[in-house]
This record gives C-alpha cells, sequence and structure tokens, in this order.
C-alpha cells in the first residue's frame, strides 16, 4: 500500500506517519526529514537547500525528486509493505515524477489523505513542536508532552530539539507556499477518485481512528 500525507506545515502529517510505520510497517519518505539530514552532514544537497528552508520557500523540484528516487531504489532498507510520502510531492512537477518513479518500478499509488485542518491553529502547533533528539518522537508543548516529564516515550533520552524553521514569520510563508503550490496539486488526484479526506484538527488518536477506518475500507 502506497500513501501519500497530504496537508500544511503542522497538519499532522509526520505525526500519523509514525503511527502508520508502527502499526502497519509502513515506510515513511519523508523529504523535509531527507533534507535536514542532508543540511547535518553538509552536503552539496543540503548546502543548496538550508537557505530555502529557513525562508519557508520550496526547494527545486528536481532536488526532491532526486532523493525520492534515490530511496526508492533502495529495496534492502524496506519492508516491502509499501511507503507514506510525508511531505511529497508539493507541486505538480513533483506529483508527475512521482507517478513516473512508481510506474517505472512496477508500483502505484493507493491512497492520498488530506489531512483537513484549520490554518489559523497551525501556527501554534508549529510554534509549539519539539521532538526527540536523538529519536525523533515528535512532541508539543500543549497537545503531546512525553509522559514522563522531560524523558521521551520511546527511547527515554532527556535530550529535545526545535526545528530552525518553526518560526511564526517562516511557519506564514510556508502556509502561502502551500496554498500557492501544494494545494492545487489536490484537483490531479481527485481526478482519479484517489483523495481521502479525514479531519486533522480532532484529537491526535481521533485523527489516527480515521485513517485507520479509511485504510481498513471503513471510511
Ligand atoms: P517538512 O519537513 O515537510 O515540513 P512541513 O510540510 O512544513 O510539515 P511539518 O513537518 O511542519 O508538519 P506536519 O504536518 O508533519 O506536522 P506534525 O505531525 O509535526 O518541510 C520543511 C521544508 O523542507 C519546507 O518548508 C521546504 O522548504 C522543504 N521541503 C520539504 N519537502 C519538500 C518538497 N517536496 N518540495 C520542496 N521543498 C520541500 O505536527 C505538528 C505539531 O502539531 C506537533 O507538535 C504535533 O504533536 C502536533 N499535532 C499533530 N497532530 C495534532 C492534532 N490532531 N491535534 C493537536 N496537535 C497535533
Amino acid at each position: 500500500m502506497n500513501i501519500i500525507l497530504l496537508g500544511p506545515p503542522g497538519a499532522g502529517k509526520g505525526t500519523q506517519a509514525s503511527r502508520l510505520i508502527s502499526e502497519r510497517g509502513l515506510v515513511q519518505l519523508s523529504t523535509g526529514d531527507m533534507l535536514r539530514e542532508a543540511i547535518k552532514t553538509g552536503s552539496a544537497t543540503g548546502l543548496r537547500a538550508k537557505a530555502i528552508m529557513e525562508a519557508g520557500e520550496l526547494v527545486p523540484d528536481e532536488m526532491v525528486n532526486e532523493l525520492i528516487a534515490n530511496r526508492l531504489d533502495q529495496p534492502e532498507r524496506y519492508s516491502g509493505s509499501g511507503f507514506i510520502f510525508d511531505g511529497y510531492p508539493r507541486t505538480e512537477a513533483q506529483a508527475i515524477s512521482l507517478d513516473a518513479l512508481l510506474a517505472e518500478r512496477g508500483m502505484k499509488l493507493d491512497h492520498v489523505i488530506e489531512l483537513l485542518v484549520d490554518a489559523d491553529a497551525l501556527v501554534d502547533r508549529i510554534t509549539g513542536r519539539f521532538s526527540c533528539a536523538k529519536c525523533g518522537e515528535g512532541y508539543h508543548d500543549r497537545y503531546k508532552l512525553p509522559k514522563i516529564d522531560s524523558l521521551c516515550d520511546v527511547c527515554g533520552s532527556d535530550q529535545f530539539k526545535r526545528r530552525p524553521d518553526d518560526n511564526e514569520k517562516t511557519v506564514r510563508t510556508r502556509l502561502a507556499e502551500y496554498r500557492a503550490k501544494t494545494a492545487p496539486i489536490l484537483p490531479y488526484y481527485d481526478a482519479r477518485g484517489l483523495v481521502r479526506r479525514v479531519d486533522g484538527m480532532a484529537p491526535i488518536q481521533e485523527v489516527e481512528r480515521g485513517i485507520e477506518s479509511l485504510l481498513d475500507g471503513a471510511g
């Protein structure tokens, strides 16, 4: 099963992807995570992407298309259960590229899940976000705190971090980029009957149940 999680910054794509990994054994392909890793390692891609990401703009299509193609070409890293595309595609050119990449490998998309959210809530969600510096588990200052104070629920680390682009000014640019370039790809998938919509404003566990029920065919 291959799924795209689509929604503006802070809609809960990463949060829901981690649940789908643990529950269904799907593999998350997050272009945002790949780009942050490229910045960390100081690769040429990272050097090109850093300032663009800090400004909240989209990096060039060919850069992310190549990252995804490279990952799809490493089957030894995957379980074979399918992929969750998180934060990709984000433009029509990326959507067309993904179709071609999948077709070349004998794969296809099964669902595009759009998380419906109220734009006003997103700045609050993103500026309150932090994650475990060791395993990457995501948290929020109010909506998802570690169960034991200051210790990661998953790996027990006491080290947490915040993203440099999670500030109000950059979030507003990211939202504008989503409206201008990403939302317009929904009709591309709608025309093929692939889009399923879930209320992303519900509490995290309810969103999880909504996604589960539609993947099980009851939604
Ligand atoms: P990327 O890393 O993809 O960021 P994003 O799309 O802006 O999405 P986020 O990670 O901010 O949000 P999310 O939907 O995953 O929310 P989360 O689950 O964490 O991209 C970063 C940058 O990289 C881009 O700006 C661009 O420059 C570049 N880039 C990446 N991919 C690209 C591409 N394909 N093309 C071009 N450029 C690209 O949730 C947010 C917070 O809310 C968390 O704290 C969480 O705990 C909380 N939360 C989640 N769900 C709920 C809920 N239901 N109720 C209450 N709180 C909730």
